[in-house]
């Protein structure tokens, strides 16, 4: 028993910030940031909360799926950008929609989409839940450093939801962790209030080369091992969802793993690198745009802050 994912949802902000907009902010161009990375434009949070972002996901993916709030056993929102530290996002979600379940957080930062359907599997196949929404929402606008071009060219806001029952649909899931605060980090004002230390607010830091490294051999072998593990060749997957941080990462991937280009879905132009948000807004679009048919294998692989990545193979057979 594992799930099978009933209907899909997503919302970006209505802001849009384009290479060319950013190009009057820091010294960068258009041509580099296409010709680094793939992305052209991104989407920024301004005026709209975390809650209103994942609340509208949420409704769309539960009227996607025909579940009405009152049917979920369970909430679940994969996020490192929350409103309030407590709350937790999961438990606005819950109130906002008008569910009666239990909610929480997951935070494996860009991978948290995939950590919290394994959650989700587990709490469906020991019985707990029959129903469960996993929302997976990012807004690091927040945490960026917009004077820095290393970083600020790269992330935008967005993410969606799924709603899950119990089924069969999942057909494999694998989670790693390899704690690094060095290459990726978003710091935490941990400085005691008693300390003689003034607070100065910290961003996003991030080492890009080495995180590129990891991304690419972790894609590699995580793929490698869903198809060793499911007993799938690499010719019978359909579509591969990879976390949208940078076409060239995409592409490194694909190329060492032989597999045709049409396979890797991207949407990564448009909105950049939504962390635990890019999967689950790609996964929308497919649904929605009629790309996705049913009984086809999908793959769907993230990286990111922990170090962390997640990993499944799923079949595609929602509820319409
Ligand atoms: O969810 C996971 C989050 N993170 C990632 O996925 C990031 C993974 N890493 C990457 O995507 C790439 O490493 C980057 C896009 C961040 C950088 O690309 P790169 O090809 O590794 O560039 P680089 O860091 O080696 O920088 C090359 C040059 C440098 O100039 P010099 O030293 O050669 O003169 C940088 O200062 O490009 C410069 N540069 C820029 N130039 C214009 C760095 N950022 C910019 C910029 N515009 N925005």
């Amino acid at each position: 028993m594992s799930f099978r994912i009933l209907g899909t949802g997503s919302v970006v902000p209505d802001r849009s910030l384009s290479n060319n907009d950013l190009a009057g902010m820091v010294d960068t161009s258009d041509e580099w940031i296409v010709s680094r990375t793939g992305i052209s434009s991104r989407r920024i949070s301004s005026g709209e909360t975390m809650t209103d972002l994942c609340v509208k996901s949420s409704l769309l993916a539960l009227e996607n799926a025909e579940v009405s709030p009152d049917e979920l056993d369970l909430i679940i929102c994969a996020t490192i950008c929350g409103d309030y530290i407590t709350p937790s996002q999961a438990s606005l979600i819950q109130s906002e929609i008008g569910a009666t379940c239990p909610a929480f957080d997951v935070n494996a930062a860009c991978s948290g989409f995939i950590y919290a359907l394994d959650t989700a599997s587990a709490y469906l196949s020991s019985g707990k839940a029959s129903k469960i929404l996993v929302v997976a929402y990012d807004s690091l606008s927040k945490f960026v450093d917009w004077t820095d071009r290393n970083t600020c060219v790269l992330f935008g806001d967005g993410g969606g939801a799924v709603v899950l029952d119990k089924g069969d649909d999942l057909l494999g899931i694998n989670l790693t962790s390899e704690g690094n605060a060095e290459i990726l980090n978003i710091p935490c004002h941990n400085e005691s209030p008693f300390g003689s230390e003034t607070v100065t607010r910290q961003f996003l830091q991030m080492n890009g080369q080495e995180v590129f490294k990891f991304a690419v051999s972790r894609i590699v072998t995580e793929m490698k091992k869903l198809i060793q593990n499911c007993k799938v060749s690499a010719d019978e997957i359909d579509y591969v969802l990879l976390h949208q941080a940078n076409i060239r990462i995409i592409n490194a991937a694909r190329q060492r793993l032989g597999m045709p280009e049409g396979k890797f879905m991207s949407n990564l132009a448009r909105y950049g690198n939504t962390s635990a948000g890019s999967i689950p807004v790609l996964l929308d679009e497919l649904n929605r745009n009629g790309t996705l048919r049913k009984g086809q294998i999908l793959a769907l692989i993230a990286f990111g802050g922990g170090l962390t990545t997640g990993a499944c193979l799923l079949r595609w057979d929602p509820a319409k």
